[in-house]
């Protein structure tokens, strides 16, 4: 193991959770921007007809051609730009030559990597039109990741942002997807803290699973990204280990940003430069 790469007893820290310095808030804005912009470009190019790799490819070369890299090639056997999760697919949709169709909606997940910093973020896209129940748990989901994100300020918690996606999306009819969560990120791709987006749900057994109530703290960098799901919240892994699907094939969609907890609130490291932050783009 690289030490340097680990949290030290002499790196500011709240239990496990790593607390950043002002200047590292000016390499999570470049990679912020850069992964950003890769979802507007994306906008153009979703259409019937396309192919998601050819999608994945568009990325991959925006972001070499920037001097950048992507974090998900190469990230535990992943092969790919992008992830790419059509319709009942949840998250981690590997990109491939079957072809967009009209009606089709999708998330577009990217990583990249500047100077050490990761950028994270995803957003849903439309192929043509589809129907009026899934550009519904597409608006939601957006609403849901935003109130997630509002309630974000120091001495709030974790467990506040859970609150506020699940009482949006449940309020609206549909589920919140909990065997994935948001994380902290940095100068490591994935790290502590997991951010569950729910406050509180009981399982099938009686059980309670209950969101940490973690307190926020100025310097904390974490995502969020919610996963709405139309049906049931159950997901089933498909045989090639990434693809994440709901059980009952219902309708998923998802957002995420990265961002920071500031002295006053937050700060979103991902926004869209061009404010595309929602479908229809056009
Ligand atoms: N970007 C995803 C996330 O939000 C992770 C994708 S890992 C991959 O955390 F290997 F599937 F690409
Ligand atoms: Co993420
Ligand atoms: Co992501």
């Amino acid at each position: 193991m690289n030490m340097s790469e680990t949290l030290s007893e002499d790196e500011p820290r709240v239990g496990a959770i790593r607390i950043h310095k002002a200047e590292d808030f000016e390499g999570m804005r470049k990679a912020g921007r850069l992964a950003a912009e890769c979802l507007d470009m994306l906008t153009e190019h979703v259409e019937p007809g396309v192919t998601t790799e050819h999608l994945d490819n568009l990325v991959r070369e925006m972001v070499l051609d920037n001097g950048a890299l992507s974090a998900t090639i190469g990230y535990r056997g992943y092969r790919h730009a992008t992830c790419i999760s059509l319709n009942h697919v949840i998250c981690h949709g590997i990109p491939g030559p079957k072809p967009l169709k009209n009606g089709d909606i999708m998330n577009i997940d990217v990583t990249v990597i500047i100077d050490g910093w990761h950028g994270d973020t995803s957003r849903m896209y439309f192929a043509g039109e589809p129907k009026v129940k899934a550009r519904r748990l597409v608006g939601t989901t957006y609403q849901a990741l935003m109130a997630g994100i509002e309630t974000v300020k120091p001495g709030s918690t974790l467990r506040d942002i859970g609150r506020a996606i699940q009482t949006l999306a449940e309020g609206e009819g549909f589920s919140v997807v909990r065997d994935f969560c948001g994380h902290g990120l940095g100068r490591v791709f994935h790290e502590a803290p997991n951010v569950v987006h729910y406050a509180e749900y009981k399982d099938r057994w009686g059980g309670v699973h209950r969101a940490a109530d973690t307190e926020l703290k100025p310097g904390m960098f974490f995502t969020i990204e919610p996963m709405i799901n139309d049906g049931k919240p159950d997901v089933k892994l498909l045989k090639d280990g990434w693809t994440a699907v709901s059980r009952d094939k219902s309708l998923s969609a998802q957002f995420e940003h990265s961002i920071a907890v500031t002295d006053d609130g937050y700060e979103i490291f991902t926004l869209s430069p061009k404010d595309m932050h929602q479908p229809p783009y056009n």
